[in-house]
């Protein structure tokens, strides 16, 4: 599924003194520039008056704080390919100063890791300039609010930029179990017969946090639950579990599978979402007193294909939850006789495939087994059929890297985008009011009668070691 296109010769960071570029972006170039795929000059731009000096001693702490400064050459390498741009994104002359810059780059990379409200002014800017000819941008998630907003981003993004030199980032596609879905599903044969709404009776998937909103109050309370994690995160994992085979090899035919999930999803109603706020939110700095965002959301979807008709989907995330854990259940309906005293229902839930996604990379498949005796009794087992435990390559890494080189694989496409907006938009303001939470537990209680009719939520436990 990879694609040749040619290498960007440089690459520009706007919002270069921020929090991403920090966290993130730093220590995924230290870790290119190691492994010898990064070697182009590096811009940073923000409006910072800082020198070179300061940006590389900001770069220097990045790394040192991602206690990942164990190859003192590889830094001083990187730090060699900065520079920086201090300046205004409203001034035409930041962008002037930027050109000179590049000198003869043709092909730069621009990473927007700056507020969704600056995309505009710097995107404009840089067709304005002549900047963006051969050259492709990175753009981070949130990509829009809601529909409308999304749509106005394409649009600005597609009046300069090519679809297939706009990288629009979720960082879960670059993650190692989320990346085996794709691959387990469509390099096997014995599952298709049975993925579909003929043997599977509902799918579930988790993706809880123990921690709270981590000094983002601010930001959480123009987010939520829903649009933070739901509708990216969470709704490509759907994709590439519900999608059909891609028609052939190449990534923009899995984009375009993808997009059809999203444009077969029944959009929500209120009554498919419930939403919870963990007590002490409205504490967090940077948060109303009276606050009715969610910080878990929980929410029952269908997906009106051939394929998975009448199968309920049921998603669930949250902060301050009883862990930080990443799964999905994938549960298959019971035999159709009950031939055996402890056939299920009675024995609790049917067979079922899971893939843990995060902390660790599993696949396990659960099926019953008859217990020693002359009892015709048993117990369901779990066969492994994978179990690691991932950290080579960050998904900053890999989508850097990819984004670097031209590869939209791991990326989002205008139409997905747009169509999994459209899917949350009903529900983004119409809803009924988050129930709180205590934290440490598995979210409001109301979230249990949302999915009463097709068994209970699958809480992922965490071995000892994988915590
Ligand atoms: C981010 C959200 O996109 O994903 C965060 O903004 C969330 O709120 C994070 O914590 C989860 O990512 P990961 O890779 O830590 O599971």
């Amino acid at each position: 599924m990879r694609h040749r296109a040619r290498p960007a010769d440089a690459l520009v960071i706007f919002g270069v003194t921020g929090d991403l570029a920090h966290k993130m972006i730093f220590p995924a170039l230290y870790a290119m520039v190691k492994r010898g795929i990064l070697d182009v000059p590096i811009v940073g731009v923000a409006s910072s008056k800082w020198s070179a000096a300061q940006l590389r001693k900001r770069v220097k702490d990045s790394i040192r704080q991602a206690g990942k400064l164990d190859d003192r050459e590889a830094l001083e390498h990187l730090l060699g390919l900065f520079q920086y741009v201090a300046g205004d994104y409203n001034d035409p002359g930041t962008f002037h100063t930027l050109k000179e810059i590049l000198g003869n780059a043709r092909r730069p990379a621009y990473y927007l890791a700056i507020p969704p409200a600056l995309f505009a002014t710097v995107i404009s800017s840089l067709g304005a300039d002549g900047l963006a000819d051969q050259a492709r941008v990175i753009v981070e998630k949130p990509f829009g609010r809601d529909l409308a907003s999304a749509r106005e981003l394409n649009r600005i993004a597609l009046s300069v930029f090519a679809e297939d030199s706009i990288f629009r980032i979720d960082h879960y596609l670059g993650k190692e179990a989320i990346m085996n879905i794709l691959y387990f599903r469509f390099a096997n044969s014995f599952l298709e017969p049975i993925w579909n709404r003929n043997s599977v009776a509902s799918v579930q998937i988790t993706l809880s946090e123990d921690f709270g909103v981590n000094g983002r109050g601010a930001f959480y309370e123009s987010a939520g639950c829903l649009r933070d994690v739901i509708q990216n995160h969470l709704f490509q994992i759907v994709a590439l579990l519900a999608m059909e085979p891609p028609a052939y090899q190449g990534y923009g035919a899995v984009h375009s599978e993808k997009a059809k999930v999203f444009q077969a999803m029944r959009p929500l109603g209120p009554d498919d979402v419930v939403r919870g706020q963990y007590a002490g939110y409205r504490k967090e700095p940077g948060v109303a007193r009276n606050s009715d965002v969610e910080t878990f959301c929980a929410l029952r979807l269908f997906i009106d294909s051939w394929r998975w008709e009448g199968v309920p989907w049921y998603l669930r995330s949250g902060k301050c939850l009883a862990s930080t854990v990443a799964e999905v259940l994938v549960e298959l309906k019971p035999p159709p006789q009950k031939l055996f005293d402890d056939s299920v229902p009675v024995a609790g839930r049917a067979n079922y495939l899971r893939f843990r996604l995060s902390p660790n990379s599993a696949v396990a498949l659960a099926a019953r087994v008859k217990r020693d005796g002359k009892e015709f009794v048993g117990e369901q087992r779990e066969l492994f059929l994978l179990d690691e435990h991932p950290g080579a390559e960050t998904p900053y890494e890999r989508l850097l890297s990819d984004a670097m080189a031209g590869d939209g694989a791991l990326f989002t496409r205008e139409d997905a985008v747009e169509a999994a907006w459209a899917v949350v938009g009903p529900v983004l303001d119409t809803h009924h009011r988050a129930y709180p939470y205590q934290p440490g537990s598995w979210g409001p209680k109301q979230a249990d009668a949302l999915i009463a009719g097709n068994g209970t939520w699958h809480n992922p436990i965490l071995e000892h070691t994988e915590k």
